[in-house]
């Protein structure tokens, strides 16, 4: 980068002083990313207020070769929105263009900026009397621009699919600030390559995605939420396959968690109970919802785990009986990535399978972690409805952090090794980030990682686009 005391002079000018941070006790938490894995140095955080401010701020760094980290809620699993060490990167964060410019109750669609919170386009959605579908466990903070960046996926994917499913159109600013009107809310619209998706995705190395359309769905007016103790990973499955029989439709989540997962969250989190005298090996956590009037989910909800108990495939179960109880089981499943936090540190394996295969990976991935480190935690939980584990383990009782995490590589590859055989995917919905592009050419290589090199050269040949992530 050529003068730099120019470029933060050209961008004050621009951005207004509250749109350019340089004091280091200001940009220092946009430095760290939430999982604590990385600590970088900034010259600058800018905060620009509108679509126009960003594609002037993006235009000027690259008229200086500067590079560019856009930056939402930065609750990356993989530091996707982490500043490199060298504190040559500016951050460019989304947050001020946090308003909702539109909400059209009869065509389902949701105009909304990037830097919105995916918590607050939900409650606006709701307001409408829609619903937006997405639901993330970091949905307080993290933001839509992130959200559709990454692809986030999340306890919904079972029946609304990723967020990319979820997308119309989208604005964006390109790497040499261009901004791309592409803000369509067209369900038909067959004009050539589908641009949106590739910005979709692309974790903020194609482009800065400013604003978007999002398709809304009708809201839920029965929604019947249970928590089931069950003996094992296969049994869960079982479950999952009778609430299919039973009515495919109405599944809304349906969340796997570990018997450990649950004692992590219970021991670090106040105020999480667990509605059972005694504890289970695994938990399944089901939402079913209708926009349907008169459908009884409650009843339907009643039938399927009466006979499920009967049949020894749950050994205990709970139906929330009011919306607090409801908020209360979800708060156990919400709460299992800030009690693994709080319980050391962790590598994350984000894996998907296909979903018939979830039982094999768990069990497989289980024991090859357990070979490759005695004491290891496994903590497997998430998307069993869509595939989707978060293969979490944690250190050791007792051990030391830094050598564990200094172990990354070896156990994500053990773990991967078995996704591999079971024809899965090493990145789920986190997204590839700085922590997984070495992957890269053994999952994506050849054909694949050239189109996407490629693709990358077109749109940002200088290379200035959040370097360093998701490209090996
Ligand atoms: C979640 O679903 O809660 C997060 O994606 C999981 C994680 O911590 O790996
Ligand atoms: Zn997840």
């Amino acid at each position: 980068m050529h003068d730099l005391i120019g470029l933060i002079g050209a961008l004050t000018a621009r951005l207004g002083p509250a749109g350019v941070l340089i004091d280091p006790a200001d940009t220092e938490a946009y430095c760290e990313d939430w999982r604590r894995l990385y600590h970088g140095r900034t010259p600058a955080v800018l905060r620009p207020a509108n679509t126009d401010e960003v594609a002037s701020a993006v235009r000027l760094c690259a008229e200086h070769g500067a590079a560019i980290v856009p930056q939402g809620g930065n609750t990356s699993m993989v530091g996707g929105a982490a500043v490199s060490e060298d504190g040559s990167q500016i951050i460019l964060s989304l947050s001020r263009l946090n308003r909702v410019r539109e909400i059209d109750p009869l065509d389902m669609t949701m105009v909304i900026e990037a830097g919105v919170p995916l918590k607050a386009a939900q409650e606006a959605a709701a307001d409408a009397g829609c619903l937006l579908p997405l639901s993330i466990s970091s949905e307080g903070s993290a933001q839509i621009g992130g959200v559709l960046a990454t692809n986030a996926g999340g306890n919904n994917t079972v029946r609304y699919g990723n967020a990319r499913d979820l997308v119309l159109g989208v604005e964006v600013v390109l790497p040499d600030g261009q901004v791309w009107n592409g803000l369509r809310r067209l369900h038909k619209d067959n004009t050539g390559y589908c641009l949106r998706q590739l910005f979709v995705g692309s974790e903020g190395t194609l482009g800065i995605i400013t604003a978007a359309v999002l398709k809304l769905y009708p809201r839920p007016r029965e929604t019947a939420v249970a928590l089931c103790a069950v003996s094992s990973p296969d049994a869960a499955l079982e479950l999952f396959n009778r609430f299919q029989q039973n009515d495919a439709a109405a599944i809304q989540a349906y969340e796997f968690m570990s018997g450990l997962g649950i004692e992590l969250v219970l021991q670090h989190i106040p105020g999480c109970t667990l509605p059972f005298a005694k504890l289970a090996p695994q938990y399944v956590l089901v939402e079913l919802a209708t926009p349907r009037a008169g459908a009884d989910l409650h009843s339907a909800m009643e039938t399927v785990l009466a006979a499920a108990l009967e049949d020894a495939l749950v050994s205990d179960a709970v139906i929330a009986e009011s919306g607090a109880q409801i908020a209360a089981l979800w708060r156990l499943r919400e709460e299992h990535s800030e009690a693994q936090r709080r319980a050391g540190a962790s590598v994350k394996n984000d894996v998907s399978v296909p979903v018939s295969k979830v039982p094999e990976l768990i069990w497989r991935a289980t024991m090859a972690c357990e070979h490759l480190l005695p004491g290891i935690r496994c903590v497997p939980f998430g998307h069993l409805g869509d595939g989707n584990i978060h293969f979490n383990v944690v250190q050791p009782e007792g051990a030391d952090g830094a050598a564990f995490l200094a172990r990354d590589h070896e156990i994500m590859d053990a773990v991967n090794d078995i996704v591999r055989d079971l024809d899965g995917s090493f990145s789920a919905e986190h997204g590839v980030g700085r922590l997984k592009p070495y992957m890269m050419p053994e999952w994506r290589g050849g054909v694949e990682l050239d189109l996407m090199r490629r693709i990358k050269s077109a749109l940002d040949p200088h290379g200035l686009l959040n370097p360093g992530k998701l490209l090996p």
